[in-house]
């Protein structure tokens, strides 16, 4: 029994995609337990890069099983897509792959349904625009919602998108506002198209809990890899300007049927500063213009979304919010990355608390309407001229590197394993 989770501490985009990909030949099965499409894991091997939404990190590796849970929502031409695009760079795709048939599908309407309330004005989430929120809302709804293994009953499909489309049609018209038609769905339609989707899939799609469950007992080893960010779990994060799922650890019993006492070991990630994409509360962000610090960083660190190609926010690293974040998770570690970013840089600063209505907080608010009023107080550390994207070892990181590293473990309390200083594997430095 010997479980890890790799799970973003922040808003998401923390590099959990190369951490999973770093440990994953420790372990058999490689899982997604939450979120969908939304997520954009990158994995850099040399001159070869991997852009990843919806399949795990481990199918890059075909001696891994790689499985998609029943905590995710699916959208089939997506994963074709996906499946296509690893196939022509000569990625095997097949065995290794297991998509779970309690999977819930998403559809063209619930992309439609998400692009009418965020053009809606009002409580505006700044999604990925991937349907996720509305498909999930229908898994909840019960009344709405279609999983993957029904996909693979022609007649029974044809039915529920019978009962389903017009419903959504109606809901559809009336979230529409402006001067642009809203889509409207014909249920043959989609039925036809998701029918073919339905054979392209059928290989994969099987019970992976029990296949889980069965691996489990057989000593097999599973990581899995958190999508999102802490900060963006629905029930934990700085709702409503969250995802629609639980992206921490808190998820993976739900999201893909095995006790959640065999999760063992939990690796947390974070970046060297922070990110946010969307809208929302960020009292760290560097919000300083063109020539500013903020603009430094999105420039050097890259940092526009994998799945949206938005500019993200970008600001100091924010120990109040990471502290909560890692004692929800139940963090045993955490992986400082994108420190090679910070170079160059004269001083660092570090949130260590919060001013709210003039006193000092060193809890998080995760309500947003909260988090908003709360103003960063700061300490600062020198910051360090070297580059250090060839550093390989501890000794090959400036002093004044390596502080801000023990800074931030010292002021978390957890312990740092491991240090990235590029976005290649190759680019880690074991602490
Ligand atoms: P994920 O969603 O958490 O897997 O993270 P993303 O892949 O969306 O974003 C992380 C980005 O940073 C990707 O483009 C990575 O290739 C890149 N990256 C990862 N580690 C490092 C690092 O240490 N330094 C730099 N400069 N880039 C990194
Ligand atoms: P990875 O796995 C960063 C954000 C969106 C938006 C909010 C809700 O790459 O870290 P959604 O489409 O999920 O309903 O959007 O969540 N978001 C992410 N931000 N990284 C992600 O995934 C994200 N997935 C969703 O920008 O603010
Ligand atoms: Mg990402």
């Amino acid at each position: 029994m010997s479980c890890t989770c790799v799970v973003g501490l922040q808003w998401g985009d923390e590099a959990k995609g190369k951490i999973v990909d770093l440990l994953g030949n420790e372990h058999d099965f490689v899982v997604r337990y939450n979120g969908g499409a939304n997520a954009g894991h990158t994995i850099v091997w040399g001159d070869r890069t991997f852009k990843l939404s919806l399949l795990p990190t481990g199918i890059l590796k075909p001696h891994l099983r790689s499985v998609i849970g029943n905590g995710l929502v699916v959208y089939p031409p997506r994963l074709l897509e996906e499946i296509g695009q690893l196939r022509s760079g000569g990625i095997n795709v097949g065995a290794n792959l297991a998509v779970s048939d309690h999977c819930h599908v998403i559809f063209p309407y619930h992309m439609e349904e998400e692009r009418a309330v965020e053009q809606g004005g009002g409580a505006v989430i700044g999604t990925t625009g991937r349907g996720i929120g509305p498909c999930y809302q229908d898994k909840v709804g019960r009344t709405g919602g279609i999983r993957m293994g029904e996909l693979l009953y022609p007649e029974h499909l044809r039915e529920r998108l019978k009962s389903i489309v017009p419903r959504k049609n109606r809901i559809i018209a009336a979230l529409a506002t402006g001067p642009e038609k809203p889509r409207q769905f014909d249920a043959n339609e989609i039925g036809d198209e998701y029918l073919k989707h339905a054979d392209a899939l059928k290989p994969y799609i099987t019970d992976t809990a029990k296949l889980l469950q069965d691996g489990l007992k057989a000593g097999k080893k599973i990581i899995f890899e958190g999508a999102q960010g802490s900060l963006l779990d629905i029930d934990h994060g700085t709702y409503p300007y969250v995802t629609s799922s639980n992206s921490l650890p808190g998820g993976i019993a739900n999201g893909c049927g095995i006790p959640a006492r065999n999760v063992t070991r939990i690796v947390g990630v974070v970046k060297a500063y922070t990110t946010r994409v969307g809208k929302g509360p960020f009292p760290t962000e560097l919000d300083d213009g063109p020539n500013g610090i903020g603009e430094r960083i999105r420039k050097i660190g890259r940092e526009y979304g994998t799945v949206t190609g938005r500019p993200r926010r970008v600001g100091w690293f924010d120990v109040v919010a990471v502290r909560y974040t890692a004692a929800l998770a139940g963090a045993d570690e955490v992986t400082v990355m994108l420190l090679d970013v910070l170079s160059g840089l004269k001083e660092l600063a570090i949130c260590t608390g919060y001013q709210i209505d003039g006193r000092r907080i060193d809890s998080f608010p995760s309500d947003a309407f909260l988090l908003q009023r709360c103003k960063p107080l700061y300490e600062t550390l020198p910051g360090w001229e070297m580059d250090l994207t060839s550093a390989r070892k501890k000794s090959d990181l400036p002093i004044e590197a390596l502080k801000y590293v023990d800074r931030l473990s010292e002021l978390l309390g957890l312990r740092v394993s491991l240090v990235s200083v590029g976005p290649d594997r190759e680019q880690s430095i074991s602490i």
